[in-house]
């Protein structure tokens, strides 16, 4: 068997670890190959990791090569070749966003530190804690010597959940369908796009104009109903479930990981990667995009058209993510 991976959590005792945790532990995100957990919680949190590791050990996984709880960023973020940063502080009611901006600079500029000072050489992270993108970029701000690139915001939740919206209008297989994306900010003002999707090789647009009668009928369903359906899926979760989505987002993570390491096999995904100025987005700021993944890497798919609407639904995004990293510089995070 290889060597083990050795794969950090932050939040480990919260909602999306509980659901994570097994899910990597059972082969899930690296395949065959032997892992070893380090769960990050704070001191409130720590029983519920543990509890969690119990849990660990008597699912008996054949790839679990060990799991341990900390309480301290260094020692958690010890070796660690990948580091997923689940845990953040949440907004809460009357709080402003230069608060929660400020309150989760406080978590995520210590462990890009711990990351930067402890990790291995090839450390790659995924920051699932809100707000996402902003969160990865401060941690990327403080480590220096870990290359941006292995910065990395989740927006695979959202990309799933176009790939399902869609998949249900058209009644086709999400399995057939290639080359959908986000664009922008993990927050509501996000673009999916579906302009250049297929499903089982046929032109989405097509498909929807048959669907919803015309190419008048397919717009309003888009504009209407799939952008906001899909922007704002997480509030509607927790309308229906009573709790914020966990089964899914710790999906999404695997998912991402696994195609990051792994490589994608069929089409483009989304992921918040640091900006090289590809489509006008200021360089630096950790956006979606469409992205594919080879060689180990993100890599932004170059070229894509966008309409009118889509770009100046998209440059209102980049202008958002634009606007906490104003807001985080003139704090001090980064
Ligand atoms: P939760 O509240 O159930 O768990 C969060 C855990 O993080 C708690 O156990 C807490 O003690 C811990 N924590 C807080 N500060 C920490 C720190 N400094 N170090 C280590 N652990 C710390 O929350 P849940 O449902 O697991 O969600 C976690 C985060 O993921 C939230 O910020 C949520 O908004 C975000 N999220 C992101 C999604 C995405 O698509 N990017 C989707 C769904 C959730």
């Amino acid at each position: 068997m290889s060597h083990p991976i050795t794969v950090t959590i932050t939040g480990a005792g919260g909602q999306i670890g509980y659901a994570l945790l097994f899910r990597i532990a059972s082969g899930a995100m690296f395949g065959d190959t032997p892992v070893r957990l380090q769960l990050l919680e704070i001191p409130q949190g720590v029983k519920a990791a543990e509890g969690t590791a119990l849990e660990l050990q008597d699912s008996a996984f054949p790839l679990l090569a060990g799991v341990e709880v900390y309480d301290d960023a260094a020692r958690a973020f010890d070796g660690a070749n990948v580091a997923l940063l689940v845990g953040a502080r949440p907004r809460t009611a009357g709080m402003e966003r230069g608060d929660l901006l400020e309150a989760n600079g406080g978590i995520f500029g210590p462990q890009g530190k711990a990351i930067n000072d402890h990790a291995a050489d090839d450390v790659r992270v995924l920051v699932v804690g809100n707000p996402a993108n902003t969160n990865a970029l401060i941690a990327a701000a403080h480590a220096p010597d870990v290359p941006a690139d292995r910065f990395t915001a989740m927006t695979r939740l959202d990309h799933n959940r176009a790939l399902a919206q869609l998949s249900i209008a058209l009644d086709t297989p999400v399995g057939g369908i290639r080359d959908v994306a986000i664009w922008g900010n993990h927050s509501a003002t996000q673009y999916p796009d579906l302009a250049h999707a297929t499903a089982a090789g046929d032109p989405v647009t097509g498909l929807l104009e048959n669907r919803f009668e015309g190419a008048d009928g397919a717009r309003e369903w888009l504009v209407e109903t799939f952008i906001p359906r899909v922007a704002n899926r997480g509030a509607e979760i927790i309308e229906v479930r009573g709790a914020s989505s966990a089964a899914s987002a710790a999906s999404a993570a695997v998912d991402h990981m696994r195609d990051w390491t792994a490589g994608t096999q069929a089409g483009w995904t989304s992921a918040g990667v640091v900006s090289d100025g590809s489509y006008g987005v200021p360089e630096g700021l950790v956006c979606s995009f469409p992205v594919e993944s080879f060689d180990g890497a993100w890599h932004i798919v170059q070229g894509v058209e966008r309409d009118a609407f889509a770009a100046a639904r998209i440059e209102a995004s980049v202008a958002e993510l634009a606007e906490e990293r104003e807001a985080v510089r003139a704090l001090g995070l980064i």
